[in-house]
């Protein structure tokens, strides 16, 4: 049995339960029950049909639960009107408990309806995928698209609890897998110089591998601190965008690309390749780092160079566009060490330029 870890936001403080997460969330809901709140569930038809008895077996009612469309379109005011409908028109209230039970698709959009119905009701994070185990359903980020962007509509608003069970990654598509590896490395490589190592003695990694779950834990641990130190990302500098590593290039990719070309994960891997370089040209690290981190991306089974036609006019276009700049500037994080990261301003537009080329740009 594994201790949960906390998520330490005073009195928004929360756990995260790992493999004793089951037999948590059945007591969450008989507590619920005991209590006379009521409690519904957002999820994805695919995860639904991937575990059909999971939420049955946690205690949860098939009329409680609604399911979207399983993909990134979900994410949208399409369905988050849907899913504000589905609580109103069963005359949910204040006590009402939402849960989200899904990628992060699903915890984005649960989280931010949880932030808005009735000024805000308590939620909690059930993740089935990788990245959402160890990024997306921790830290209270949550949100949705639109038509002109990714995540431009959101709130913070914090899970009451999380529960991991990396069980229910038996049934992950192995690219979906990969995906989420790519924020396992970046943890190690913003944070974590001996996760890094780890994840590199390791001849890859899947749902099965019996290091998978002290891989996530350790995740979680780093993005719980990060989070504890500057919830809203409001620091000058460091603190929560360390967690963008990669992401400046990745988000970039992903814009000029068209969304769905590469999943994140694969874009945010071609990003940390491509922040390991940028480091080399600040001379921050030795250059030999780049081929040590590339080997570590492909032993995960996935990219670091673009195979699109991409124009790089477009995406240093998509860089100015990132919700993250400040007064015009492009801000990146760059590493100190495999495993120290900063954020770094002032970088030259040729330099990135001529990353970008070096990356399979045109
Ligand atoms: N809030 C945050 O801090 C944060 C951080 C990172 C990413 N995100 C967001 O997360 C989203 C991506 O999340 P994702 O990668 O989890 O994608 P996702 O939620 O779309 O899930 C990926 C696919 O896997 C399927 N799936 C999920 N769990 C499954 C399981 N156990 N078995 C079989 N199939 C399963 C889903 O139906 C979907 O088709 C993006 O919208 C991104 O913006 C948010």
């Amino acid at each position: 049995m594994t201790a949960p870890l906390t998520v330490a936001l005073a009195d928004r403080s929360y756990p995260i339960h790992f493999n004793e997460s089951a037999t948590a969330l059945k007591a969450e809901v008989s507590q619920l029950r005991a209590a006379k709140r009521s409690i519904r569930v957002i999820s994805d038809a695919r995860v639904l049909h991937a575990h059909p008895s999971y939420l049955a077996q946690a205690g949860f009612h098939d009329n409680e639960i609604l399911s979207l469309p399983s993909g990134e379109p979900t994410k949208s005011v399409e369905f988050f009107s849907q899913a504000l409908s589905f609580l109103a028109s069963q005359a949910a209230n204040r006590d009402c408990a939402l849960f989200a039970f899904g990628g992060g698709v699903i915890g984005d959009l649960a989280g931010y309806v949880a932030a808005s119905y009735l000024r805000g009701i308590d939620f909690y994070q059930i993740p089935t995928t990788l990245l959402s185990m160890v990024d997306s359903s921790v830290g209270g980020k949550t949100g949705i698209n639109l038509p002109e962007g990714k995540n431009l509509v959101g709130a913070f608003w914090q899970p009451k609890a999380v529960y991991i069970d990396a069980a229910l990654l038996q049934t992950l598509p192995p690219r979906e897998f990969a995906a989420g590896m790519a924020e396992v490395i970046k943890y190690g490589m913003l944070a974590d110089a001996k996760l890094l190592s780890n994840l590199e003695a390791l001849d890859g990694l899947d749902a099965s591998s019996e290091e998978l779950p002290a891989v996530i834990r350790r995740c979680c641990e780093i993005k719980a601190q990060v989070v504890a130190d500057d919830e809203k990302e409001t620091a000058a500098s460091g603190g929560r965008a360390l967690l963008n590593l990669g992401h400046t290039f990745a988000h970039a990719i992903e814009n000029v690309a068209g969304y769905g070309t590469y999943l994140h994960g694969e874009a945010v891997a071609i990003g940390l390749k491509l922040a390991t370089q940028l480091s080399v040209h600040l001379e921050q690290i030795p250059a030999g780092d780049v081929a040590h981190v590339q080997r570590i991306i492909e032993q995960f089974k996935l990219p670091t160079q673009i195979d699109e036609p991409l124009k790089v006019v477009d995406l240093m276009a998509a860089m100015q566009r990132d919700k993250k700049n400040r007064s015009g500037h492009l801000r990146f994080v760059t590493m100190t060490h495999l495993g120290t990261a900063v954020t770094t301003d002032g970088i030259g537009a040729e330099l990135i330029e001529n990353l970008w080329r070096e990356a399979g740009a045109e």
